[in-house]
């Protein structure tokens, strides 16, 4: 790994991000490789670090592997790729099991009431089992902070925080390389606010989702689909980003942040209530509480909407203080700071965007359509998810297509040249020109969200999609011409993704002309006889 006095660094595999995906993988390609781990905010900060519920796998004696492919294609209502499920849950165990050889120790069933389970597994909506491996409800955080620990200790990986990736430097087919290449990355140095370049036999999307285009979300800031947006400008496919997920209990508290409360919850019993103490969901499926994350957020909204009332509430308090203070010691503390007690209150709860089912087109091997690019984890679309995300899935695709990915990496990566020299220009030059103040960017990344929340979110109508359309392309433009005629400032690179993003889940939505999981749209409330994903190809979307 090398920095020379042009700011380019230079490495076998840069990798952009440093949730579960990222750091997953620079470990595994530690051994054989120079890894440069960019990250846009401190290494830990990520979706990864706030996971609650845990990490999905069969380790319960009654739960089969056939079962848990049988729940994720069910969740994903027909639209999963069966292979890819099949594939994924096949190498659940042995991916667990580098985690915990990494340091990883999910809890345990104590000794009373093991039943010959060793592990104590949550169950979430759409499992037929109990299956979610967790620690207590700091999953993300231990995983995180244990990775994030032996990557900077790593002598191979060098980690580079607060660098943010604009775009990927990609070559024509040359005397180098048979076909277009991605070969390295323009990059943003947030602290010295200059540009610089990394150059790598292979570029690794580890970007995360993109659920900050909604108003209300349970992501944290840096979830704004850059990756998707990097690939998509260099080229690259993307497929079924209407189906962005809306995780049913997010905390309401109009006057501070709002912040998850796990689906583990309603898996530990807790319903779901009206102010009037109502239990609406045993009227709506026979799962109640735990039917898939679709069909509950669906439910809370109708509730909210025909009884003009603010939230839910959901209500574990027939559990005792015990249990919950042991399995859910976070949400319990963090509830009091706001003056909730899990134990004894019911707690107010709305949807709030979560997940990005879609994203960049990979296969089995995270490759995109770009040579020498791959995407891996919630930026990717890899099939496993369809039109919903089983619960807890997520952290487990980003740990199976680490191995997939880091094992055909190393079969295939010593063939690769690296390139030395650049072409000869600047990604922008337009530092000499005037600067638009970040208090104007705030205002139209507060439109986009607010576009997308009202228009794009749990409910959608032909209405709806066409003016957020309209909307988002004329926003879409004005951003472009502004970050064509100003100095960059983090800001601004994250509203040009965003808003790049929330057009492509907009073309997205209007191309499907049915209701299916996520993507419910009024005036097509039907399944159509044929399960297809979105696919949206760049070449047919040239800016005009
Ligand atoms: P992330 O963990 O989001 O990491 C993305 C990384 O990319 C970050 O380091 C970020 O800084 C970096 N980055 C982004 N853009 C750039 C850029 N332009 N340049 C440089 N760096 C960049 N899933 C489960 O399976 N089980 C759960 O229990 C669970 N609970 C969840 C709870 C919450 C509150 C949330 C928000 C999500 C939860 N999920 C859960 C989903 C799961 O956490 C995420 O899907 C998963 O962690 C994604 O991992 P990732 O590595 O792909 O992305
Ligand atoms: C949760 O704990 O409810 C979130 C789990 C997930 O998103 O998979």
């Amino acid at each position: 790994m090398k920095k020379n006095s042009l700011s380019n660094y230079q490495c076998d595999v840069l990798i952009i991000g440093s949730g579960i995906a990222g750091l997953s993988l620079a470990l595994r390609l530690s051994s054989k490789y120079k890894i440069v781990v960019v990250t846009k905010s401190q290494v830990n900060e990520s979706a990864t670090l706030y996971a609650q519920g845990g990490i999905a796998a069969v380790f319960n004696k009654q739960d089969s592997i056939n079962s848990h492919i049988k729940d994720t294609l069910t969740t994903g209502i027909d639209l999963c790729d069966y292979d890819v499920v099949s594939f994924i849950v096949k190498n659940a165990r042995k991916c667990i099991n580098w985690l915990i050889n990494n340091g990883i120790s999910f809890d345990k069933n104590v000794e009373s009431d093991r039943n010959d389970e060793i592990y104590h597994l949550h169950k979430e909506g759409g499992h037929s089992h109990r299956r979610i491996l967790h620690i207590a409800d700091r999953t993300g955080t231990e995983i995180e902070n244990t990775l994030a620990n032996k990557a900077i200790k790593n002598q191979n990986i060098r980690i580079i925080e607060y660098m943010v990736a604009i775009d990927l430097i990609t070559l024509e087919n040359s005397k180098l390389f048979v076909s277009r290449r991605a070969v390295g990355a323009w990059l943003w140095n947030r602290n010295q606010k200059t540009i610089e370049t990394c150059t790598a036999k292979a570029i690794i999307l580890a970007t995360g989702g993109a659920s900050k285009v909604y108003q209300y979300t349970t992501n944290p800031d840096i979830s704004s689909g850059d990756g998707i947006a990097m690939a998509w400008r260099a080229g690259c496919r993307v497929a079924n980003l209407e189906f962005n997920q809306f995780h049913p209990t997010c905390f309401f508290y109009p006057k501070g942040n709002n912040f998850l409360l796990t689906e583990a919850l309603r898996g530990e019993g807790a319903f779901l209530i009206r102010p009037d103490k109502y239990r609406f969901m045993l009227d709506i499926d026979k799962r109640a509480e735990l039917a898939s994350r679709d069909i509950v957020s669906r439910a809370i909204y109708n509730e909210i909407r025909n009884h003009n009332i603010d939230c839910v509430y959901l209500d574990i308090t027939h559990r005792s203080e015990q249990f919950i203070r042991s399995h859910f010691p976070i949400i319990h503390n963090k509830l009091l700071d706001f003056g909730f007690d899990l134990t004894k209150d019911i707690i107010p709860v709305v949807p709030a965007a979560h997940y990005t089912c879609g994203g960049v087109i990979v296969d089995k091997f995270g490759r995109t359509d770009l040579d020498g690019l791959y995407a891996i984890g919630e930026a990717s679309y890899t099939g496993l998810h369809g039109a919903n995300r089983l619960a807890s899935n997520s952290l487990l695709e980003c740990l199976v297509y680490s191995q997939s990915v880091s094992k055909y990496l190393i079969d295939t990566l010593y063939n690769i040249k690296l390139v030395n020299s650049l072409p000869l220009f600047n990604i922008k030059n337009s530092q000499e020109k005037h600067h638009l103040s970040d208090i104007n960017l705030e205002f139209y990344l507060n439109k986009i969200r607010k576009s997308m929340w009202n228009n794009v979110g749990i409910i959608r109508t032909h209405k709806s999609l066409k003016n957020a359309k309209h909307e988002i392309i004329l926003l879409n433009k004005e951003i472009n011409r502004y970050y064509n005629s100003n100095f960059l400032s983090d800001k601004l690179l994250e509203v040009r993704n965003l808003v790049e993003v929330a057009e492509l889940i907009i073309y997205s939505a209007i191309q499907r002309k049915e209701s299916r999981g996520l993507h419910y749209i009024c005036d097509y409330p039907n399944l159509l006889p044929n399960a297809l994903p979105t696919i949206l190809i760049p070449s047919n979307y040239v800016k005009k």
